[in-house]
């Protein structure tokens, strides 16, 4: 049975406490939230003799967090992934929304629900829920939208999270968990030799600026073809249009569109022997690199994050689904309960 407990987190500028939430199993696995972001800011899990390390980036205290963080850890949405040119119509009225990335609308905007205060409670041992109420108009997103979001903890080294919402008004919602990966523990290298499979045969290419073509293509014969367990740095210096428009993979993997939970992606690091194990309900998968960590950035136990540092596995919607008619829907309507399930599993080889 996990074990529950809290400690203080630091204030934000306007003095709001926060508290982080730590759920440890059985095995001694431990998860650490807080209640800004709804950020997972520790994950330790054990290598293959068991040594317990933790196996995301991010900050020693709450002032990192506060500065502009490359979603650390955080809960992605209203809107995970990116709009074209922030803008969307739904029943012929047009919303517009924040371009924070390049002209384009990026992880729910300005103040996504990665930089919003969650109301947390306990809900049983190895369980946290999370809700947060989103206003109708916030970040330009139509509808008032109740998100609840649980992280449990299971003795089976499974973290499970489950996606909730409701709107009084048609919008779009597409919600991410966006923790940085580096199963070696404590953050000793790049990412590269960490052998990834992703369980799918098309992807969905992208513009320069990271908006869909339209078009699902088949990853045979490219080097997004990891249907077969490939070390992550192997090909993501090939000379390759996608490649490059990214600097590196950051793109999402087209899933089965049934709603079944389904086995998406492995990934296994051969020294530590970590493996972790990604299932989703949702159509697709953002495999990201970390190509935009430049060694800017000072994390956990003084590690500066340099280039491809750590990875993100962000199950979700296709990008700029709202603008893609021919993509699986993200549209919300009063009345329907959005749901979804994603569980991270950790085990050794
Ligand atoms: C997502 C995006 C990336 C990048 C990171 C945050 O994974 O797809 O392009 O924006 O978030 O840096």
């Amino acid at each position: 049975m996990a074990t529950n407990s809290t400690r203080p987190f630091g204030k934000t500028a306007d003095g709001q406490p926060v508290t982080e939430y730590t759920l440890t199993n059985k095995n001694g696995v431990s998860l650490s939230v807080i209640n800004y972001g709804g950020i997972i800011t520790r994950l330790v899990t054990p290598d293959r003799s068991g040594v317990q390390e933790d196996i995301v980036l991010g900050y020693d205290s709450l002032a990192g967090y506060l500065k502009t963080t490359p979603y650390f850890g955080a809960i992605v949405g209203r809107y995970g992934n990116r709009i074209a040119n922030g803008k969307f119509t739904l029943d012929g009225q047009t919303y517009s929304l924040a371009q924070n990335n390049n002209g384009q609308h990026l992880h729910g905007g300005v103040k996504g629900f990665d930089k919003v205060f969650w109301n947390i409670q306990e809900a049983g041992r190895g369980k946290l829920k999370l809700t947060y109420l989103s206003k109708d108009m916030e970040e330009g997103y139509p509808g008032n939208l109740n998100v609840e979001v649980t992280y449990e903890l299971t003795d089976d080294n499974e973290l499970k999270i489950a996606y909730t919402a409701t709107t009084d008004k048609k919008t779009v919602v597409n919600l991410t968990h966006h923790s940085y990966f580096n199963l070696t523990g404590n953050v000793k290298r790049d990412i590269l030799d960490h052998e990834a499979a992703l369980y799918s045969d098309k992807f969905v290419p992208v513009t320069k600026v990271l908006i869909p073509t339209g078009e699902l293509k088949d990853v045979a014969g490219t080097p997004f073809d990891f249907r077969k367990a490939t070390a992550i740095g192997l090909r993501t210096n090939d000379k390759d249009q996608q490649l490059e428009f990214a600097g590196g993979y950051d793109h999402c993997w087209v899933l089965s569109s049934s709603d079944s939970i389904k086995h998406a992606a492995t990934v296994y690091e051969p020294a530590s022997g970590r493996v972790l194990d990604v299932y989703t309900t949702e159509p697709g998968i953002q495999f990201y690199c970390g190509n935009f960590l430049d060694g800017s950035i000072t994390g956990k136990r003084g590690v500066v994050y340099k280039h491809r540092f750590g990875f993100c596995l962000e199950t979700e919607h296709f990008p700029d689904s709202p603008n893609q008619k021919s993509f699986p829907s993200t549209e919300l309507k009063p009345g329907e309960v959005y749901k979804t399930y994603t569980t991270y599993k950790f085990s050794v080889r």
